[in-house]
């Protein structure tokens, strides 16, 4: 599949159903045709995602953009095999067993019901700096890099084989503002000019290590100076953000899914620095 290695677009075989798809959104020499396409494209995942067909929207996303198939959904952290990807030899080093951070989640993919959310919540626009904090393969920034004008998109990510991919994906479809930061976000800090963050719970706090609580407070550090942007799927977070009276609730947004048999929701917040939310 095309992104697995650095062949190029030329080099995709003429047989895979998404060439012509992938072609017009990305190797377009034509800057307004690329963009219409993408608007076109976009359209077409909204409305797909809105009639409750977000599954063949994932696919479709997924397949258009060469991203590797996630595997293994619903197992427990502890018993995850250390290739979680269908393809590219994607392997966990740090997480779980693998490198012993329990804190350190499985790089489960965002659903583009979520994204297409989080895009409206977040309201990107040309003077925004994006980060997604535990990006994974990129699915995320991708989708930020293709369908906002923001000016640049970070993904910062643990492992080290999940961020060269999504380095070497995101340069293959020429999407250069588009860029994934290998760090340990509890160790590092967020770029200097972020404005927006998105957060799918890459992290819990595990005895004697308040993981969120530490990223909570980063948070809070930035949003007491500048204007920040947060939306947030990890309950933990979200009251942390709630209680620091620097954060306000703006939007929130609840996604029904079924696990063995029950049905359960994908809680998603929306919180903006008060120096944010404007007069
Ligand atoms: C649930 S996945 C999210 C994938 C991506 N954000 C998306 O929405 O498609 C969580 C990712 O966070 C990464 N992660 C966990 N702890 C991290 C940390 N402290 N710093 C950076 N990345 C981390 C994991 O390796 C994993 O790939």
């Amino acid at each position: 599949m095309f992104g697995a290695g650095s062949r190029g677009p030329d080099a995709v075989v003429s047989n895979d159903p998404f060439y012509a798809r992938r072609k017009s959104l990305f190797f377009d020499e034509d800057p307004v045709q690329r963009a219409a396409a993408r608007a076109r494209w976009r359209d077409e995942l909204v409305a797909l995602v809105s009639q409750g067909r977000h599954e063949q929207a994932d696919r479709e996303f997924g397949r258009v953009l060469g991203l590797p198939e996630y595997r293994f959904h619903g197992v427990p952290k502890d018993d995850r095999p250390q290739e979680q990807f269908a393809a590219d030899g994607l392997v966990s080093k740090v997480a779980g067993r693998f490198g012993g951070r329990e804190e350190v989640y499985p790089p489960e993919p965002s659903e583009l019901r979520y994204l297409t959310w989080a895009k409206g919540a977040l309201n990107l626009g040309p003077g925004d700096v994006v980060v997604d904090v535990g990006s994974g393969t990129g699915k995320a920034i991708d989708f930020f890099g293709m369908f906002t004008d923001a000016k640049r998109v970070y993904g910062i990510e643990i492992e080290p084989d999940f961020a060269a991919f999504a380095n070497r994906h995101a340069a293959e479809l020429g999407l250069h503002h588009v860029r994934t930061l290998n760090t340990d976000i509890l160790t590092g800090c967020l770029p200097e000019d972020v404005t927006a963050v998105y957060f799918f719970e890459p992290f819990g706090s595990t005895e004697g290590n308040d993981a969120v609580g530490t990223f909570a407070n980063n948070l809070v550090e930035v949003g007491e100076h500048r204007p920040l942007k947060v939306a947030v799927k990890s309950a933990n977070l979200a009251e942390r953000l709630q209680e620091s009276g620097v954060f306000s609730l703006r939007d929130e947004m609840s996604f029904p899914y079924v696990i063995n048999g029950e049905v359960k929701a994908s809680s998603w917040k929306l919180f903006t620095s008060d120096l944010a939310a404007g007069p």
